[in-house]
């Protein structure tokens, strides 16, 4: 089958191989990252810096229109919602894009993505052919396209709605429609779709994408048990070429990590790292490769923090997700596996056109040992090979030895010829070459050895192999010149112009392995393999796509040591390296030969000569690097001098509720209706109330056959509500969660009022103070992101209520105050109503109060503490902070303000999490900082939270530039 299109431009086409981009065959190699979970814009080019480092060439994007489209008629792209510095960003890299503006896209986000107000204000079932939400969705959608359209081809192109299903025919109408405005706009990049399981959805018929997509997440959401694997899924290629073999094979999302429940027993980050670790990275992603996919996006590279009211309930505040870029951004274990196979990929251009040919199962490939699987890819035109070999039970953590029937220009024989196997560890995959080009002309015959990097650096043909040091490879290769074998446990045999070199086990560090004017070969174990980088040397910029591989350049460098290189640049005979660095490390670089002279962030390196000769005879630097000692200086302040404000005047007598709004509906667009009251509604949304807490007020006269309440309490799965009855404490709803599981929405309690505490014949309020948990995302039930958030019952036990009344965030969702911060950053609690979370506001004449001295009076309540610290962090520093609650369980929920910006809920009760990153940007590194904390006690019980800040790393280097924007507290439009 030919190369095709979608019939609106020729830079994006493609063919059942691969993305044809501008004339080239493509592997699209990609990483999520959501933007708006790094509301800092000057931090999204140290993570496309991270991603393309790692050899990517893509980043797939969501975009949040609850964030962007925050009310009817209002598109915000302003500050963190802003696509232009990302795609600014992206150019700068070299880094393709794949939009996936939605509108629903899941991501484990409040009501999915939908915007909150659409929730309230549209009867029709959403994401359907319904008029009125055909209606809402329109200002987003053409939001983005005109975002977008300027930005095509050169970064790639919109995705449509997420994970969905084409039944019924409503469903496919939708995205019929959706797919029209695109088709009616200036957006002429492909569309695609994403089919949350092998349903064969939009691949035929109304609503069909250009692109067919699957995602798969082998190992599920629960990282409690870290060890125990799922088995690698066996169909991917037999489904694929069943249901769309004519297109590449194409996963918008792979697992890269998971997301975390709420507590009590949810297993927390470090563990959901280890279920999708080096490990599962090295065999499920090689199980894809071996399904001949040709478009991978690992969910998520960078997972961020879902701050204020991005979560849905289903997940707390920490989006870090086990990835590969930890939440602080900084680089973890994983991050190395995806290294090598990202400089693997960004080196094999033969492998981004491949058939499969067949598997050790089916009797195209032939294996010594069964209890190996091995998968074989040919690229049909240079008949390079790539034999992709896993355990046949890929969970299993035995160590089988095989060898491997391949088929060479030189023949068929058996591999390895010289040592005894290929030895597979459990829990490992490897991928057998043979035939494989490198640089000009170089050839290897095969190598049970893996590939790191091939190309050329200086007119002089490159190869970089790797293996464990407890097994043996070898590899053979055509090699012109001398050889300069070093090292024990390296030998080689030449016969027939091809020169077979032996690994035996043991081998640890860099050796070089050839050296010639034409050839560099070198070797190291996997662990070295994974600490070097190969930075691109883009061309200048009158070139197009100058910093995109493939395109605008084909030359990089070898630079090994650092704990990055961000990027390299050679003007006429200096190599400039910029990186981060936290320790003291060797740096060996391979440059071109008419490379002179290497400086590091703008430093000279000074060269270890004979280390240098051991190396290379032409373009070799090896140097130590030392991080200046400012590095080990940095110590954070300590949180003292707390401030105190009680922030729950609603209970006192003679507070008054006159300017809050009537919560008087009697009928409502959600479709969860109340359960029992009088006919009115008492949905927070409804009154543009529709996330963070919200506070209720039922007034009611009381007689002496007054004697409890009924209430319904819903806020979603983790949720809390405390109730009063006057200034009397009654009780808290508590919801439920245990790593997703028991889960409990909603309550439904008896509160009953203690002797004293009614007025009788006079009126009485009731005060309920609920979180909202976020909104649900779509799911077997129809229209679940309409949450019915609030009370859905109230009843005495005799009489009937008088007025309701409601307080959310100052505003609503149509005039709420913050248009930096934006909608869902604030919640309806008195001290968020004055602003007192935002920086400037005068706390003087507050009490000095400790935040461990928990609320006066051991009462349940809620209060604020602010106070404020100093940073002075040079630049040319990264220096990731988070803040630390204590860890222990205590009946409180506090939601953490740094600078105004709402960065966690800590729900100590129920945890797991208590440390809370926060960037850069939000913190300002060189000035005043203001932390608030609210504290809601739920019961009348002694709490003693604490807090404190630490410092996660220090590396000298980062992406600099980063400037804050904390709008400070003023008066307007505060009560
Ligand atoms: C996918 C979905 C993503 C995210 C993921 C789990 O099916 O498309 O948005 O929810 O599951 O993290």
């Amino acid at each position: 089958m030919g190369v095709t299109g979608n019939g609106r431009t020729n830079d994006v086409l493609w063919d059942k191989y691969s993305l044809i981009i501008k004339g080239q065959r493509v592997f699209i190699h990609s990483g999520e990252f959501h933007t708006f979970r790094l509301p800092v814009p000057g931090l999204w080019l140290d993570i496309l810096q991270k991603v393309k480092a790692a050899g990517f060439n893509a980043i797939s994007v969501y975009t949040h229109m609850a964030l962007i489209n925050p009310s009817p008629g209002v598109v915000d792209f302003n500050d963190y919602r802003a696509l232009e510095p990302l795609y600014e960003a992206a150019r700068q890299t070299g880094i393709w894009i794949v939009l996936r503006p939605g509108p629903y896209i899941n991501a484990e986000t409040t009501a999915g993505g939908i915007a909150h107000w659409i929730t309230s204000e549209v009867a029709g079932e959403l994401r359907t052919n319904a008029t009125d939400w055909h209606a809402a969705w329109q200002d987003y959608v053409q939001g983005v396209i005109i975002e977008t359209a300027p930005y095509q081809v050169t970064q790639g192109g919109p995705v449509i709605d997420n994970e969905y299903s084409q039944e019924p025919a409503m469903h496919a109408e939708y995205f019929h429609e959706l797919e029209t405005v695109y088709l009616n706009s200036s957006i002429v990049v492909p569309l695609t779709a994403n089919d949350p399981g092998e349903n064969q959805a939009w691949i035929n018929g109304t609503g069909a994408v250009n692109i067919y997509g699957l995602d798969s997440y082998p190992q599920g959401f629960d990282c409690s048990n870290p060890d125990i694997w799922s088995p690698v899924v066996t169909n991917y290629y037999s489904y694929h070429e069943f249901v769309d073999p004519g297109q590449p094979w194409y996963f918008p999302e792979f697992q890269g990590g998971s997301f975390d429940a709420w507590g009590p027993t949810a297993p927390g980050y470090d563990q959901c790292r280890i279920l999708t670790g080096a490990n599962f990275e090295n065999v499920f992603n090689l199980n894809l490769w071996a399904s001949n996919a040709k478009l991978i996006n690992y969910y998520m590279l960078y997972g961020g923090t879902s701050w204020g009211a991005l979560p849905f309930p289903g997940v707390y505040t920490s989006y870090d997700y086990g990835s590969a870029i930890a939440e602080n951004r900084e680089l973890t274990v994983k991050y190395p596996e995806l290294k090598r196979q990202g400089l693997f990929l960004r080196s094999s251009p033969d492998f981004y056109k491949t058939d499969w040919v067949g598997n050790s199962t089916g009797g195209m490939v032939f294996v010594s040992n069964p209890a190996a699987f091995v998968t074989l890819l040919r690229n049909p035109d240079s008949a390079a090979s790539f034999y992709i070999a896993r355990q046949g039970n890929s969970t299993t953590t035995d160590v089988t030895t095989f060898k491997l029937n391949v088929t060479t220009s030189a023949g068929s024989f058996e591999v390895p010829r010289f040592t005894s196997g290929i030895t597979l560890e459990g829990r490992q995959s490897k991928i057998i070459i043979t035939d494989y080009s490198f640089g000009l002309s170089s050839k290897v015959l095969y190598s049970t050895a893996q590939v790191l990097f091939a190309g050329q650096i200086g007119g002089r043909d490159i190869l970089f192999l790797y293996g464990d040091p407890t097994s043996e490879s070898e590899a053979a290769l055509t090699l012109n010149g001398t050889p300069r074998i070093q090292g024990t446990g390296v030998s080689s045999v030449s016969s027939n112009g091809v020169t077979s070199v032996t690994f035996l086990p043991g081998i640890q560090g860099l050796i070089t392995i050839w050296d010639s004017n034409e050839q560099l070969v070198l070797y190291s174990d996997t662990d070295t393999a994974g600490t070097f980088w190969s930075p691109e040397i883009s061309a200048d910029d009158s070139v197009e796509f100058a910093n995109y591989w493939q395109f605008g350049t084909n030359t990089s460098i070898l630079v090994g040591g650092p704990y990055l290189v961000r990027n390299a640049t050679i003007t006429e005979s200096t190599l400039a390296l910029r990186g981060d660095l936290n320790d003291s490390v060797q740096l060996t670089v391979i440059a071109p030969d008419d490379v002179k002279t290497v400086t590091w962030n703008g430093i000279p390196i000074s060269l270890d000569v004979a280390a240098v000769s051991n190396l290379t005879i032409q373009g070799g630097f090896v140097a130590q690097l030392k991080p200046s000692s400012t590095v080990l200086g940095f110590a954070p302040p300590a949180l003292t001098n707390w401030r105190y404000a009680d922030s729950l005047p609603e209970i006192r007598s003679g507070f008054s509720d006159a300017n809050w709004t009537l919560a008087d509906h009697t009928t409502t667009n959600m479709p969860f209706k109340p359960y029992y009251g009088d006919g009115r509604v008492l949905y927070g949304c409804d009154y543009e109330y529709c996330e963070n807490i919200v506070l209720w007020r039922g007034h009611f006269n009381a007689t002496e056959n007054t004697q409890s309440v009924n209430l319904s309490i819903n806020g979603g799965e983790a949720f809390a509500a405390t109730v009063w009855v006057n200034d009397v404490f009654l009780n808290t709803s508590y919801g439920n969660s245990t790593n997703d599981q028991n889960i409990l929405e909603e309550t439904d309690d008896k509160f009953y009022f203690p002797p004293g505490s009614l007025l009788y014949g006079q009126e009485n309020v009731i005060t309920i103070l609920q979180d909202n948990m976020g909104l649900n995302e779509s799911g077997s039930v129809i229209d679940e992101e309409k949450s019915p958030r609030g009370i859905r019952g109230f009843m005495l036990n005799t009489g009937e209520f008088g007025e309701w009344k409601v307080q959310g965030k100052i505003g609503g969702y149509t005039n709420y105050l913050d248009k930096v911060r934006g909608v869902l950053n604030e919640g309806g609690l008195y001290g968020e109503r004055m602003g007192w979370h935002l920086p400037e506001f005068d706390t003087s004449s507050w009490a000095l109060r400790s935040l461990s001295e928990g609320l006066p009076n051991a009462a349940a309540g809620v209060g604020f503490f602010i106070t404020t610290f100093n940073l002075s962090i040079p630049d040319g520093f990264d220096v990731p902070m988070s803040f630390v609650f204590d860890n222990t369980s205590q009946p409180y929920r506090s939601q953490l303000y740094v600078n105004g910006w709402m960065m966690g809920k800590r729900v100590s009760n129920l945890g797991p999490q208590y440390q809370f990153p926060v960037q850069q940007g939000i913190l300002d590194y060189n000035g005043t900082n203001t932390v608030a904390v609210a504290l809601w006690a739920m019961e009348p019980t002694v709490v003693t939270p604490t807090l404190q800040l630490s410092i996660e790393g220090v590396y000298e280097g980062g992406v600099g530039g980063i400037e804050t924007n904390n709008p400070p507290w003023s008066p307007e439009g505060r009560p």
